[in-house]
């Protein structure tokens, strides 16, 4: 008896599955969900090599400095890096007197204990990069994380900085609706097609290199993408080689098990 209730109850649940499926399948064909200008003409990444890709993948200091540079030249006037001290900028090779000018030349909010006042003075180098004070559309995110927050990482951010352009003509055809807004931005690499990012890197030569590596748009981006690789996971080289040696001590260990284990057995087993 009991066997044929539980028989009945699976295949109760067994059509249940079976009939919303069916239905869904219907509701397809049928009613097919509506085509978007974002499903039509939203891009994935370009592909981005950096030197810190991959399990040997080691950062490119002298990329992250001149990354480091456009952030400082051109992002931190509108977007924050909270999770970055300036101290931590030596281990991208700047030395102390240069982590103590770079934070000299950035405004920091300090609490006075005394007081309970807040004062803005030059930042220290135990300081964290300052909040922005943003005045224009939209709401510039903390870029500490991005390359870990965004799918495709530091593609996505050198796709993005490279991907503003006049909207297509044939979104424009096909997708009226979709026409970019005042005070946004195309960009096809954008979610939503219209970012309210100004276009940040405009013309080549907009920093110039100390390593004279020609800044071209397409390198300041690249670079930059690379700088925010390392702010999001500073200690990606530890990470590979504590990696590499614990899965070397793993096989190590299990040789030695193997060994260990046809010696207990050897006048067991022939
Ligand atoms: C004039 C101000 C301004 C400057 C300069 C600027 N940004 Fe932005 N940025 C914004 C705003 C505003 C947003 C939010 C856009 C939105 O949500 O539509 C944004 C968003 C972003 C995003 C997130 C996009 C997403 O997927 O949510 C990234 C990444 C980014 N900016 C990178 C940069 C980098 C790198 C630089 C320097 C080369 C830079 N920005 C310079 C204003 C700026």
């Amino acid at each position: 008896m009991v066997r044929i209730i539980a028989f009945f109850a699976g295949l109760f649940f067994a059509l249940a599955l079976l009939w919303s499926f069916g239905k869904g399948l219907v509701s397809y064909v049928t009613s097919p969900p509506a085509a978007t200008a974002e499903h039509a003409f939203h891009l994935a990444p370009r592909p981005l090599h950096l030197a810190s890709d991959g399990p040997f993948g080691k950062f490119d200091m002298q990329q992250v400095q001149r990354g480091f540079q456009v952030y400082k030249e051109v992002c931190s006037n509108c977007h924050a890096l909270h999770e970055v001290a300036f101290r931590d900028l030596k281990a991208i090779g700047y030395n102390d007197d240069e982590v103590k000018a770079i934070a000299a030349g950035f405004k920091v909010p300090h609490y006075d204990a005394r007081t309970g006042e807040v004062k803005t003075v030059n930042g220290l180098p135990t300081d964290h990069f300052p909040p922005v004070v943003y005045g224009g559309q939209g709401s510039p995110p903390d870029l500490s994380l991005i390359t870990k927050a965004r799918h495709g990482g530091a593609a996505y951010v050198y796709s993005l900085l490279t991907g503003f352009q006049k909207q297509p003509a044939a979104l424009l055809a096909h997708f009226p609706e979709a026409k970019t807004p005042d005070g946004l931005y195309y960009n096809p690499y954008f979610a939503n097609l219209n970012i309210a990012m100004p276009p940040p890197l405009t013309a080549d030569g907009q920093v110039s290199y100390k390593d004279n590596t020609p800044a071209t748009v397409d390198q300041m981006a690249q670079d930059v993408a690379a700088f925010l690789v390392w702010t999001a996971e500073p200690k990606l080289e530890n990470r590979h080689q504590a990696g590499f040696a614990t899965v070397g001590f793993l096989i190590f260990a299990t040789v030695l098990a193997y060994m260990a284990y046809r010696n207990v057995w050897a006048d067991k087993k022939h």
